[in-house]
């Protein structure tokens, strides 16, 4: 059996607005072994985001216990967290998070100005991977001139060119077409073969059938399905 590269248990998160405390996650506990492409599904409001930002370690919980890769992050400095996040998670975003004034290099360059790797692999890396997205010839086009699922490639270029040991996407298709959101969903299922590990958002059936598994969370509780 391989080993997990998440594994986080009794997870709960809370938030605090004026004297009201709002438990948005309560007792989740959520593995993934390396090289899984699971799928976490549930309704809007269900704390689907808020644990793939703890997952992702851009937020902490409010309980429980969290090992990244045999690693107990809860107890790291934020630091240390930025330093983890830079050098081993790849995030996608429903709304892509490009920078605009950026062409698509500089774009997927922006994770390696945050870690310590070599500028000459550096600038393998980032051609290899918008290569593998299918943007070679483009490299100097800004976001504005792309379509959405152009930027969406971008992005997803941008988060493997760390190679990443994992990938998160909240709702990566969610703005995107039927056809666009297909072709996006191909290309992390290729990652997926390579080996990436991913954990994906979303709210809709038919993506997440392009998971090996999928779990639900509903009301801040995990259920299987
Ligand atoms: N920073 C915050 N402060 C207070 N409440 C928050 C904060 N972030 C999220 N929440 C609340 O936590 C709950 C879960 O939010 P979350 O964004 O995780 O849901 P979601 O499942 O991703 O929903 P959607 O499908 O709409 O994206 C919501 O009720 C939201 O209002
Ligand atoms: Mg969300």
């Amino acid at each position: 059996m391989s080993p997990s590269l998440i594994d986080a248990a009794g997870i709960g998160k809370e938030y605090c607005i004026g004297s009201r405390t709002i438990a948005v996650l309560n007792n989740v506990d959520f593995s993934v072994k390396k090289g899984e492409f699971v799928a976490v599904m549930g309704p809007s409001g269900s704390g689907k985001s808020t644990l793939l930002h703890i997952l992702g370690c851009l937020d902490r919980p409010s309980a429980g216990t969290y090992r990244f890769d045999d690693r107990d992050v809860l107890s790291a400095s934020d630091r240390e967290l930025s330093r983890l996040r830079a050098e081993y998670i790849g995030f996608v975003f429903q709304t892509f998070n490009l920078v605009s004034a950026l062409n698509i290099y500089e774009n997927v360059e922006l994770p390696f100005l945050y870690s310590s790797r070599r500028a000459s692999l550096a600038h393998k890396r980032i051609t290899e991977a918008i290569d593998q997205v299918g943007l070679g010839k483009r490299m100097n086009h800004k976001p504005a001139e792309l379509s959405g699922g152009e930027m969406q490639r971008v992005a997803i270029a941008r988060a493997i060119s760390i190679e990443p040991k994992l990938i998160l996407a909240d709702e990566p298709t969610g703005n995107l077409d039927t056809g666009t959101g297909a072709e996006i969903l191909e290309l992390f299922r290729r990652l997926h073969q390579e080996g990436v590990t991913i954990v994906m958002v979303t709210h809709d059936r038919s993506v997440a059938d392009s998971a090996q598994r999928c779990v639900q969370l509903v009301d801040g509780k995990v259920g299987s399905g």
